[in-house]
């Protein structure tokens, strides 16, 4: 199930996302330059996913649960997909986060560059819409009530951070709501995943009239990965719109 040790030993147990983590040396081998579509696509064709969890993230859970969420329609950029196709995982691999936060009036575009990985997403799951395209050059029918970004800002090059958040603008209503689940490692030499802090967000959100309207650790992150997020949900002010 785990080609070459590279996928999660078991369902909701991350890997270390740093350098001690061959995994992750490997994506770094495979991700070989800020436009990387096609880096992208060699992870997921080699099984070179050490992010995925093999389930909802338990933050995703928990917003689902606490009935704060706008209702309409719902994008999750970078969703990921399809990790391996053994019989264990074929039936519950997809792009776990959209497909949890689907239902209760919530419409999910599962957006991924990776056209494999989209394929096999659409035939396991009808509860999103799963589209295969490049978020930066993207365009959608009509803008977004919700945006949720997970490990997708912290797996960019940091050059393209100024155009992510210029993306997240274009894609989102003006009274929309971004949702963005930070992590923030800090001792990476290279990446992806890249250092990255909360004031790096600000940087390139806060000038488009993006302000923080509330943040707070993630306590429920899993073991790897403890202590290193925050959630922070995100609107855009009447200045700013
Ligand atoms: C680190 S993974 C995170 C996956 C998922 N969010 C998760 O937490 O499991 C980053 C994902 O972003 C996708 N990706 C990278 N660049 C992209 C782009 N320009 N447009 C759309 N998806 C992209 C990759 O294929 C990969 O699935």
């Amino acid at each position: 199930a785990n080609a070459g040790g590279f996928g999660v030993g078991a369902a909701g147990v991350g890997q270390v996302l740093d350098g001690s983590n061959p995994a992750i040396v490997r994506l770094r081998q495979l991700v070989d330059g800020p436009q990387s579509s096609e880096g992208w696509r060699r992870c997921w064709e080699q099984g070179v996913t050490p992010w995925d969890l093999g389930e909802p993230t338990p933050a995703v859970v928990k917003l689902v649960q606490s009935g704060t969420l706008p209702a309409g329609n719902v994008l999750v950029p970078g969703c990921g997909g399809v990790r391996c196709t053994c019989s264990t995982h074929a039936e519950r691999c997809t792009g776990y986060d959209a497909v949890a936060l689907s239902g209760g009036g919530r419409s999910v575009v599962g957006l991924d560059v990776c056209d494999a990985v989209i394929q096999r997403a659409r035939q396991r799951s009808s509860d999103v819409a799963f589209v295969c395209a490049d978020f930066f050059t993207w365009s959608p029918p009509e803008p977004f009530h919700l945006i949720f970004d997970y490990t997708f800002f912290c797996a960019l090059d940091p050059s393209l951070r100024p155009a992510w958040a210029a993306r997240m603008e274009e894609l989102l209503r003006p009274d929309g709501e971004l949702i963005t689940l930070m992590y923030l490692p800090q001792d990476q030499d290279s990446g992806p995943p890249y250092n990255t802090t909360v004031h790096d967000y600000e940087e390139v959100l806060n000038p488009l009239g993006f302000v923080i309207q509330s943040i707070e650790d993630n306590d429920v992150a899993v073991e790897p990965r403890k202590g290193l997020e925050k959630i922070a949900r995100w609107k855009k002010t009447a200045a700013g719109a």
